[in-house]
């Protein structure tokens, strides 16, 4: 428990209930499809550890107080408490909990009164899955002490009179493993891969089952294994080779409604089949992919699908023979087609072979040149996955203008939870805040209330909306604590909750993760001033950080290739498409429509009219959007330059508060903890440091203008 390992499924003893409550000593649950056997024995171990004794698992009711698991159509018990309409207001992967009171006859018989009544829980749900979400949610509930009112002292106790629905907001919750076979994570700040070691599959299924409980517990249910650049090994992940091992590991993720994707290389044909072209229209290269899917559903047959990042960052593609973006995903769908296997197809396409010189190709604008023209001619079965921002995951961007732009496609949002750009995981950057900005946009492109949220969960766009949602990149690794840092959990539990419900605000979220981890851990009993500092240590992480690093939008000036640490040139003279263009009179990036890249006119109005004027375009997007002097006046009313000078001052003062906040809660933390999370922010306090003199000596001698208040600068 003290190294973070359990994360938020820690279940600590509630020293302030003897035992199990009455109410909890027997759970009903009928059928054994296996999802509903993980439901049952996580709430189990949940219940034993919080309360020190241990719950029975009945096939079939008893005669005293129990909860009851169980989905609608199987479970007579379950249907029963819940009326056709409620039964019917809950989606295929929602659940619905109900706490009743009803004569408990055993115990009224040995106490002698028939009138003592019993607490029945029920938890329902259409699908196995269901139940499992709510046996979390109650899980959640009972350990977290999210309710004021459940203050359980003695074996009487009362479960508090539970009524919840709830239901995924999004089909589609997924997450991307950039895992490679050799053990290696691109883009990985927690040790190595948690699948793989020396080009082969980890023999540890008892770690994968614990990610796959941390995945369910958070709503989670898709997942792909393997790096989206599919290496040389990882090719032959659809090969007899490694099929029988993806097996084993869908089997783990199954038993938690875990649905597993690959990714897969576009030229596989070619590598693997001997042919000489991947040509998507060449009928033998259509015929291999048909035989190459029979294969792999035979091994897997739930597997979900194919993740394909094709002709981006020199991977192969359709480009290679003169095919579009459609003729590729689409070859690829007909071929899973027959098995409901989905063609997950990266839209992080852009010219990455980019001439320094050439002011005219803008990056932002790719992912909407190549896709928004091929708008209605996927397949069923094909999803488009979008990058949050037009670049890549940058601490500020503009929201992708394709939301909204494509009308008959579906696609999935894809944000990072691997903070490649945003601290590594070595700085504390709780993202769900970002990640809400996002989500909350409005893109206008039906009217106003056309809301990202509501156009990734495929509200605005489509009635059915089964193949959209969220996919994240995963920030976890085979350190003990996941993630690294061990407060970087919460941006995987707080993805996980805001893909299952983009309505909850970062602060429920923040609040709940920190009583989840916190309370009642260590020294500590969960109390108030902890949770509550904890909670604004994190809300303001992502601000403290965009403070002290690139400003204004502008982005990019990090160290080239691993993408950490101030490098205010390390793209400026790259073919990344990755510029600032400062000089000595101003900085920022001309993407208007009048006298630019054209990039603002992506946009619905009023956004595009909005970016397009200096006058209007939000202080935080000013460089993304416009070339403007150091002496720009911006809203705040500040100058550009001493902007950046004043933000990063104290952003690096921020820094250094977050570590002595954390110090201040010692006496509150348990030691381990205190020591693993001290180290990084004693780290992140002093690198702030080297970001803000980099960048504000970079600044002072490009402009030649002083920090008004004539701080130290270089
Ligand atoms: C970023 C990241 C790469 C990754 C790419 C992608 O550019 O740095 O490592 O492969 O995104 O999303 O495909």
């Amino acid at each position: 428990k003290e190294s973070g390992y359990a994360a938020w499924l820690h279940y600590s003893r509630n020293s302030k209930v003897e035992k199990l409550p009455a109410w909890c000593r027997v759970i009903v649950v009928h059928g054994t499809d296996e999802v509903l056997q993980s439901a049952a024995s996580e709430l189990q171990h949940g219940l034993t550890s919080m309360f020190g004794q241990q719950p029975k698992i009945s096939a079939v009711p008893v005669n005293t107080p129990f909860i009851a698991l169980g989905t609608f159509p199987e479970h007579p018990l379950v249907a029963e408490r819940f009326s056709a309409k409620e039964q019917a207001e809950v989606s295929a992967e929602g659940y619905r909990i109900r706490g009743i009171e009803m004569p408990d006859p055993a115990y009224s018989a040995s106490h002698g009164n028939d009138d003592i009544k019993g607490q029945y829980v029920t938890i329902a749900g259409q699908t196995s899955k269901g139940v499992l979400y709510g046996v979390f949610h109650l899980l959640r509930y009972l350990q977290g002490g999210l309710d004021g009112k459940l203050k359980p002292t003695t074996e009487s106790v009362h479960v508090p009179i539970l009524d919840q629905l709830s239901n995924p907001a999004n089909s589609i919750r997924m997450i991307n493993h950039w895992d490679n076979m050799d053990g290696s994570i691109e883009r990985g700040y927690a040790g190595g891969s948690i699948f793989y070691d020396n080009n082969a599959f980890t023999t540890n299924m008892e770690r994968l089952r614990d990610y796959a409980r941390l995945l369910a517990s958070v709503g989670i249910q898709a997942l792909s294994i393997n790096n989206v650049n599919v290496h040389q090994v990882e090719t032959e992940l659809i090969t007899d080779k490694f099929l029988p091992d993806v097996a084993k590991v869908a089997a783990v993720f199954r038993a938690y409604g875990i649905q597993i994707y690959l990714s897969i290389n576009y030229a596989s044909p070619i590598q693997l089949g001997g042919l000489t072209t991947a040509d998507p229209l060449e009928p033998a290269v259509a015929e291999w992919w048909q035989t190459k899917a029979q294969e792999v559903y035979a091994a897997v047959p739930d597997l979900g699908g194919f993740v394909v990042k094709a002709d981006s960052e020199n991977r192969p593609g359709p480009f290679s023979y003169g095919r579009h973006h459609a003729d590729g995903a689409n070859m690829l769908a007909d071929a899973l087609q027959p098995y409901g296997g989905r063609v997950i197809w990266r839209c992080f396409v852009y010219n990455c072979k980019q001439d320094w010189r050439d002011r005219k190709t803008d990056r932002a604008r790719a992912a909407f040149d190549h896709f928004k023209p091929l708008d209605g001619l996927f397949r069923e079965n094909v999803i488009l996955q979008i990058k949050n921002g037009p670049m890549d995951f940058q601490v500020r961007e503009p929201v992708s203008p394709l939301f909204g732009a494509l009308e008959s496609t579906q696609i999935l949002l894809e944000f990072q939870i691997a903070q490649e750009y945003t601290g590594q995981q070595k700085h504390l950057c709780y993202l769900v805040p970002q990640w809400k900005e996002v989500l909350d946009f409005d893109t206008y492109a039906q009217g106003k209330g056309s809301t990202i949220k509501r156009i990734v969960s495929g509200a605005l766009h489509s009635p059915k909306h089964t193949n959209y949602g969220i996919v994240a990149v995963s920030n976890i690794g085979a350190d003990t604590n996941w993630t690294g840092h061990l407060l970087a959990q919460s941006n995987l539990y707080g993805y996980g909750r805001l893909a299952w419900d983009p309505d909850l605000s970062a602060d429920e979220i923040a609040d709940e993760w920190v009583r989840l981890t916190f309370g009642r851990q260590g020294n500590s009993d969960g109390g108030t001033d902890l949770i509550s500092t904890l909670k604004q240590m994190l809300l303001d992480s992502w601000n403290v950080y965009e403070s002290y690093t690139a400003p204004l939008g502008v982005g990019w000036m990090v160290s080239p290739d691993h993408h950490y640490g101030p490098d205010v040139d390390g793209y400026e003279y790259s073919m990344w498409g990755t510029y600032h263009f400062a000089d000595c009179w101003g900085i920022g990036v001309d993407r208007t429509t009048a006298t630019g890249t054209g990039y603002a006119g992506q946009y619905f109005s009023p956004n595009t009219d909005i970016y397009e004027s200096t006058d209007t375009c939000p202080d935080e997007l000013l460089l993304f959007f416009h070339h403007v002097p150091y002496t720009h006046l911006l809203h705040s009313g500040q100058t550009v330059i001493q902007h950046i000078y004043d933000t990063h001052f104290e952003g690096a003062e921020r820094a250094a508060h977050l570590r002595d906040t954390w110090v201040s809660l010692r006496g509150q933390l348990n030691a381990a903890m205190y020591e693993q999370v001290l180290e990084r922010l004693e780290h992140q306090a002093e690198h702030a440091k080297e970001w803000r003199d980099r960048i504000n000596t970079y600044f002072y001698r490009k402009s030649g203008i002083a920090d008004q208040k004539d701080r130290p600068i270089y």
